[in-house]
């Protein structure tokens, strides 16, 4: 894993008249970092950075992303050319494997992945267990978390093949799952994967077909649901990544890993954006009410943000957003869809956004929330749908960095400090003496 390359230079801490020299790493792009491992060991100080705004948590050959640029790769890879050219299959052979499939690989992949999308009928009693209004999320973070309970034979982390059978089960049921959750909120019946459609068509079937009708999945919604997979897939270390590799590193099975960064996902300033954001944008309702909603997400005594805009890491516009606008008006060309409020509102959104001096000075752009619920909506998902589908496609990219963890010969259990503000040591009072 160690392919950091130290620099020549040392970093050093100053603090009063004490300092410490620290080794500086170079990677192969990107900021240096600086190995502060025995900081505490040399100072008896911890470094505090709260939300990790300046901490590289591990080392990783993944995703990067340029925030100033506005750039993402996935193994290198540019996300416009992989969202252009290539499937979710394919995307997910590179996550976890590094490389682009050969022909042969690919085809070996995608039946390796067909062959796992069942899940064990005892699943579908878990789900008679949930209130039918239940949040698909809660579904889905309980469901992915008991496949545990299923899979035994692939949960010894130690073991190379039981990890990649878990990869691949969870790439190729939690579609089912994500599935299977929609239809119980609807009141329909499952519909059973079949192996002969693709990834992106297997699941809009598994979602949209009835039992009394023939379902013909549309190539141009199967193409952008595929894409819209693509984008999501991985974005280096972000909140429930960051929570899956620490779940991991305590050497819980993968499946509750997974479970965990779904749970984290689920936040409205994480994975929950996508339907924060439609929800904000029916909120506003009419183009003429976005000044009101703008003046609130600039007032600093109001805590009202911009659903779909700001990202901890792009100060550029999110490469993603773009491809995700262009999906968006194919989607809605495709369904006919000529005047959509909603987007009318979006667009109007971001262009008043994209000058105000607020958002231009805080570098505030529209993220791949901003677009993907009105995408998702005319797809006739739900917006309760909205984070199980970004669950769906981030499944892969969590197991692609919990895997680099768990080889990671150097990794060790996540252990992060604190500075304690608490009370000092004080003695026990009987509650006889108490006032
Ligand atoms: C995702 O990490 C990832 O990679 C995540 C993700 C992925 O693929 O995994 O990209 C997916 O989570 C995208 C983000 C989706 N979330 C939202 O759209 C929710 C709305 N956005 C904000 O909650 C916010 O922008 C965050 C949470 C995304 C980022 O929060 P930060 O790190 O606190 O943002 P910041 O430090 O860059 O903020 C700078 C300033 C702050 O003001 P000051 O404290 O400096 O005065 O901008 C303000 C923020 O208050 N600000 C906003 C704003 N987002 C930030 N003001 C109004 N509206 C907003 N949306």
């Amino acid at each position: 894993m160690d392919a950091k390359t130290a620099t020549n230079t040392n970093g050093s801490i100053t603090v009063g008249n004490k300092n410490w020299d620290f080794p500086v790493y170079k990677g192969t792009i990107g900021p240096d970092v600086l190995d502060i491992a025995k900081l505490y060991g040399e100072s008896g100080m911890f470094t505090y950075d709260p939300g990790f705004t300046s901490t590289a948590s591990c080392e990783s050959k993944i995703t990067y992303i340029d925030g100033d640029e506005g750039i993402l790769l996935y193994r290198g890879y540019p996300i416009e050319q992989l969202a252009e050219h290539g499937d979710f299959l394919e995307t997910c052979y590179l996550l976890l494997y590094g490389e682009l499939p050969t022909p042969s690989q690919k085809a070996d992949f995608d039946y390796r992945v067909t062959r796992h999308t069942m899940v064990h009928e005892q699943m579908s009693r878990f789900f008679q267990g949930f209130r039918r209004d239940a949040h698909p999320m809660a579904v889905m973070t309980g469901s992915i978390g008991a496949l545990s309970a299923f899979y035994h034979d692939s949960t010894d982390i130690a073991d190379p093949t039981q990890r990649m059978i878990a990869s691949l089960r969870m790439i190729a049921k939690v579609p089912t799952l994500a599935a299977m959750a929609y239809k119980y909120s609807v009141g329909q019946p499952f519909v059973y994967p079949k192996n002969d459609l693709d990834y992106a068509s297997n699941f809009l079937r598994m979602c949209y077909a009835v039992p009394t009708e023939e379902y013909k999945p549309n190539p141009v919604l199967a193409r952008a649901m595929d894409r819209i997979f693509i984008l999501h897939a991985d974005h280096e270390q972000n909140a429930s990544t960051s929570t899956v590799r620490l779940a991991g590193s305590s050497g819980a099975n993968p499946f509750a890993c997974i479970a965990a960064g779904c749970a984290c996902l689920w936040g409205p300033a994480h994975g929950g954006a996508n339907e924060a954001a439609l929800n904000m944008l029916a909120e506003i309702g009419t183009v003429d009410r976005i000044p009101e909603f703008v003046r609130r997400a600039k007032d600093k005594n109001d805590s009202y943000r911009l659903m779909g805009f700001g990202h901890r890491v792009y100060k550029n516009y999110d490469p993603r957003a773009k491809i995700m606008q262009k999906t968006c008006h194919e989607v809605l060309a495709e369904l006919g869809i000529k005047d959509d409020p909603l987007l009318d509102v979006a667009m109007e959104l971001e262009k008043i956004a994209l000058h105000d001096e607020y958002f231009i000075e805080k570098k505030l752009y529209p993220n791949i929330d901003f677009y993907s619920g009105i995408t998702l909506k005319a797809m006739g998902f739900p917006t309760t749908m909205f984070t199980v589908l970004f669950a769906v496609a981030r499944t892969v990219g969590w197991i692609a960095q919990w895997k680099e963890m768990i080889e990671d010969p150097k990794q060790k259990i996540g252990r992060p400090r604190q500075l304690y503000t608490g009370a000092t040591q004080r003695d026990y009072t009987p509650i006889s003496r108490r006032k």
